[in-house]
């Protein structure tokens, strides 16, 4: 029997936590606020941001929303982050990315105020997370770690492969499975679109962390029935004329052949929108020194 890992069932309790969290901030006179910035005009992104001011509102975190228009200077973008990262009413800021081809998406990343970076892409948060002492984790990355220690995957000594580089997920997830830690301490190889030979990675592995953005890519000949595969994927494909979401790993062809699964949707997704709220309330507590439990 495969497990199906669910992450809307894990998101929902740390949700749960969240709105714990944010009732000990208010009975402290603080509401933590979360910022979200659009300037891309992209119906996926659009989506995305609607979809984390609703869990804001959910948890009771302040969802302030800030779009700019994308065929404005860089420099509108630079103004909004700065106004963000001066004022009190935004505790995280996150600028959804991509951001249009015009602007330096690194050099956005790099304007937010690091201790708002709820995202952790600011290079002082990613020098951070190296040298193996992370403040704020990259939700997607974290909402994995959080997966595994639910459905009882033992980390330490697991040969895990990422298959995917990106500095959103793959890099830091790599990071942190590899940290001396109760969560890390994994053998982590990092495979990518040039590697040699992927399956031979795949089938000594025993998690198999799906994050290249290539469609159902990991199918039942690359893994054993040993293996636990996460997908990070969410591809939206033409099947039957109608279009659907599929992870980076053919579920129904892994599904009943290995150990566990997390299902597209419905696994990694929420998590990494419940881990932005983690965050916004970790952020918030070291602004303001309100001692909340987070969840
Ligand atoms: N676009 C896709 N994933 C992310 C994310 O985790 N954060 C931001 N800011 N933009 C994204």
């Amino acid at each position: 029997m495969t497990e199906i890992v669910d992450g809307e069932a894990l998101a929902a309790e740390i949700r749960e936590g969240v709105a714990d969290a944010v009732e000990q901030f208010e009975g402290e006179g603080v509401t933590p606020g979360l910022a979200t910035v659009l300037m891309e005009a992209d119906p996926a992104s659009e989506t995305y941001v609607e979809m984390k001011q609703r869990d804001c509102e959910e948890v009771g975190i302040d969802g302030i929303h800030v779009e700019v228009d994308p065929d404005a200077p860089a420099e509108e973008l630079h103004e909004t982050i700065r106004e963000l990262n001066e004022g009190t009413a935004a505790n995280g800021i996150l600028v959804q990315m991509p951001v249009p081809d015009h602007v330096d998406a690194q050099a956005v990343q790099a304007a937010v105020d690091p201790a708002k970076d709820v995202d952790g892409f600011h290079p002082e948060n990613v020098g951070r997370l190296m040298s193996g002492e992370p403040r704020f984790r990259p939700c997607t990355p974290h909402g994995v770690q959080r997966l595994l220690a639910d459905a009882g995957v033992e980390t330490e000594g697991a040969d895990v492969v990422v298959v995917g580089r990106s500095n959103i997920v793959g890099r830091p997830l790599a990071n942190l499975l590899s940290r001396r830690a109760d969560d890390g301490n994994a053998t982590v190889t990092l495979c990518h679109s040039r590697t040699a030979d992927l399956a031979a990675h795949t089938r000594r592995a025993d998690v198999v962390v799906a994050a290249a953005g290539v469609p159902e890519m990991i199918d039942a000949e690359m893994v054993t029935p040993d293996t636990t595969v996460i997908d990070v994927g969410i591809n939206r494909v033409e099947r039957d004329g109608e279009s659907t979401l599929v992870g980076d790993a053919d579920f129904d062809d892994l599904e009943g052949y290995v150990d566990a699964i997390t299902p597209v949707p419905g696994g990694v997704g929420p998590m990494t929108r419940a881990m932005l709220l983690y965050n916004t309330v970790k952020a918030t507590r070291e602004q303001t020194g309100v001692d909340v439990s987070l969840p």
